[in-house]
């Protein structure tokens, strides 16, 4: 079925299937599940480690090994605790909780509440009532979504740390390292992934919001006039980063905050979002937060962080362009693009057409039957295979069918088969995930020709 871009929701799959196949197939299971489960934390399985690697690794690439302007960080979770006054989140990091009066006292954000009335016609500033039980809604509260914690054995006045709740503020306070060692300036970036935290009110959705999550941010600093250049540059580039990794263009789109969303730091900020099948949603945000977060590390903490334009002779503080991306709401959103169920002669196949470089394994190498030689052949290509670097996959239990299956549900692009004929020519067969064509390759060409396919440009062959 199409998704119907119309009433903003993916009709192909449901988020219960993603979730579904995630368990099947090894991707992500439910955190401490033999105790009952720990809301919304998830763990990730051999598969889901290999995606959620690929889309970290596809990121790097396109900030570091792509283009020269720059450079790595990989900054503490915890921090001095001055550093979330200056940056504003003791003070603001909130968000307005309800909570219901009547039966069932769950809790609630009121923007999501307010905006989920926006999106099916009624009045957004109406009276609220409880979406579960219909009981009265307490006044709004600020609530701070920043874990707290303590330094040392002994929790005591003075000694809380909080876990980060963006990876951003890691940078700002490493300005001054890394303008001293990386011999850059304006207009060059800071890139960082690693694990946030927040206290999330309601997360849900399996891994669109989770209270532990990953995220991938990078900290553009430019002279102040071309901040408005950066900005539409970076929505463009983090746009197509997703288009080139498959997702297809009718699911994506760029979507300008309002006024009224913009965060704490932020002057301008352009979300790309996704249709999910919870409705268009947040993937990765660009935010022009001007230079505020170094204005307040500079005051807050008595450091110079401007930088001295040697040419002009002039000292400013840079304005930074940031695009921030979660690893595991991308790694969903691949998940959920490239899922598809289709009947092949009768029998219905579940597929992940996943890009090759996000796939987790690449090759899966089967020989038709065990005897003849045939595993022995299969575990040598295997070998070779993964000596050159590909991650591959052995399989010889069960009918050619049924690991076929297997490897599609698992997103596996190519599946090579040693068969009753390769001991006589040497060849082998050469399976693609997408147009199931089958073409018979040398062995000696194996390697090679993954490689040659690795590294072309690929499309999803679903509709949009
Ligand atoms: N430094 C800016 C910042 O943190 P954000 O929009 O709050 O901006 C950036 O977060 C990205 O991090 C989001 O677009 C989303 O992909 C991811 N993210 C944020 N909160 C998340 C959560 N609770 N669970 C999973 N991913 C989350």
């Amino acid at each position: 079925m199409a998704a119907e871009p119309t009433t903003g929701i993916n009709t192909e799959v449901t988020m219960e299937e993603i979730v579904a196949l995630a368990k099947r197939r090894g991707f992500v299971f439910p955190s401490s599940e033999i105790y009952g489960g720990l809301g919304s934390t998830y763990d990730y399985g051999h598969y889901g480690v290999l995606l959620k690697n690929n889309v970290k690794n596809e990121w790097w690439r396109s900030m570091l090994t792509e283009r020269d302007d720059i450079v790595a960080l990989d900054s503490a979770i915890m921090q001095h605790p001055k550093v979330w006054e200056a940056s504003g989140h003791l003070a603001g990091f909130t968000d307005p909780l309800v909570q219901c009066l009547g039966k069932c006292k769950k809790r609630w954000r009121e923007d999501h509440l307010r905006e989920k009335i926006e999106a099916e016609g009624g009045d957004p500033g109406g009276e609220l009532r409880c979406p579960e039980c219909g009981g009265e809604l307490s006044e709004p509260r600020n609530f701070n979504l920043m874990f707290e914690t303590h330094m040392g054995p002994v929790a005591e006045e003075g000694n809380s740390v909080y876990l980060r709740p963006e990876t951003a503020q890691g940078i700002f306070i490493n300005f001054k390292n890394v303008l001293n060692f990386a011999r850059k300036s304006p207009p060059f970036g800071i890139a960082q992934i690693g694990k946030s935290f927040r206290n999330e009110i309601t997360p849900g959705n399996f891994i669109f919001r989770t209270r532990e999550f990953e995220q991938m941010e990078m900290e553009f600093f430019v002279p102040p006039d071309e901040v408005d250049e950066w900005y539409r540059k970076w929505i463009e580039i983090r746009r197509d980063w997703y288009l080139d990794l498959g997702i297809r263009s009718d699911f994506l789109m760029v979507r300008p905050h309002g006024a009224d969303e913009l965060s704490h730091y932020s002057s301008e900020t352009s979300d790309i979002e996704y249709l999910f099948p919870i409705g268009w949603s947040e993937l990765e945000g660009v935010a022009n937060r001007g230079n505020f977060d170094l204005t307040q590390h500079q005051e807050h903490s008595g450091e110079k962080l401007e930088f001295f334009d040697q040419q002009s002779g002039e000292r400013y503080l840079p304005h930074v362009i940031e695009p921030a991306a979660g690893a595991d709401r991308a790694a969903l959103a691949f998940l959920v693009d490239s899922y598809e169920v289709e009947e092949i002669e009768g029998r219905e196949r579940t597929v992940l057409r996943l890009h090759p470089r996000l796939a987790p394994v690449k090759v899966a190498v089967l020989p038709l039957f065990n005897k003849e030689g045939m595993p022995e052949k299969a575990k040598e290509i295997n070998q070779t295979l993964r000596a050159a670097g590909i991650q591959t996959e052995y399989d010889s239990g069960g009918s050619i069918g049924k690991r076929y299956r297997r490897q599609d549900e698992i997103g596996t692009p190519w599946g090579i088969t040693v068969d009753f004929d390769t001991k006589d020519d040497d060849s082998v067969t050469l399976r693609d995930r997408d147009s199931l064509e089958q073409v018979r390759i040398p062995v000696a060409d194996v390697p090679g020709e993954i490689a040659a396919r690795l590294a072309s440009p690929w499309r999803s062959p679903k509709p949009g």
